[in-house]
């Protein structure tokens, strides 16, 4: 058993992601969730805020560790000492990508690793950008995200 870190955008965290980190969890003996940037995309919440959701969702799994980065994940990786990255594959479309994103860390850094866990079937059409588009229009979004996120997500598009 070793440490594994779970990148992503988490613009917010939700319950496909939640369950990724909890079957990570039975692999790995330390999970670091890390926050990381996708210079293609603009984001709702800022790192702090997604870190700080992040914690506060994974709050009962003392084994996962929650961090951010701004640059490269091989770098945070070779820094720590971790080699493994766990990412969630859902619908055939995430494959292609993925696996560029997997040869790329690996060319860059020839320790690192990616385990692919499938996604649950029914997060398997589950984005953030989903998640945030139905809280911008004061959608139902309690069965995508926990409350904390749910609350959080209200406030931003004043639907407190
Ligand atoms: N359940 C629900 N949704 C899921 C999911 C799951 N299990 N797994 C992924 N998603 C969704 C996310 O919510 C996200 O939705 P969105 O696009 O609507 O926001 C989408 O799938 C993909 O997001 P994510 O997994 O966060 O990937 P990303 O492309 O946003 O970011 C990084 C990938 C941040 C890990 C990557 O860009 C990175 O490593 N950045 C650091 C810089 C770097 O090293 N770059 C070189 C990489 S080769």
């Amino acid at each position: 058993m070793d440490t594994a870190i779970y990148p992503g955008s988490f613009d917010p965290i939700t319950y496909g992601h939640l369950n990724i980190i909890e079957r990570a969890l039975s692999i790995f003996s330390r999970v670091v969730v890390l926050v990381a940037v996708n210079p293609q995309k603009s984001y709702l919440f800022s790192p702090g805020e997604k870190v700080e959701m992040i914690r506060e969702t994974t709050r009962e799994w003392p084994r996962v560790e929650v961090d951010h980065s701004e640059g490269l994940l091989v770098e945070y990786a070779r820094r720590r000492q971790i080699h493994i990255a766990v990412r969630g594959l859902r619908a055939v479309t995430d494959f292609e990508g993925e696996f560029a994103m997997a040869l790329t860390n690996r060319t860059l850094w020839q320790e690192m690793d990616t385990v692919f866990l499938m996604t649950r079937a029914d997060y398997m059409y589950l984005s953030s950008s989903v998640v945030r588009q139905v809280a911008q229009l004061g959608g139902d979004i309690s069965s995508f995200v926990p409350p904390a996120v749910e609350g959080r997500l209200r406030a931003k598009f004043g639907h407190a």
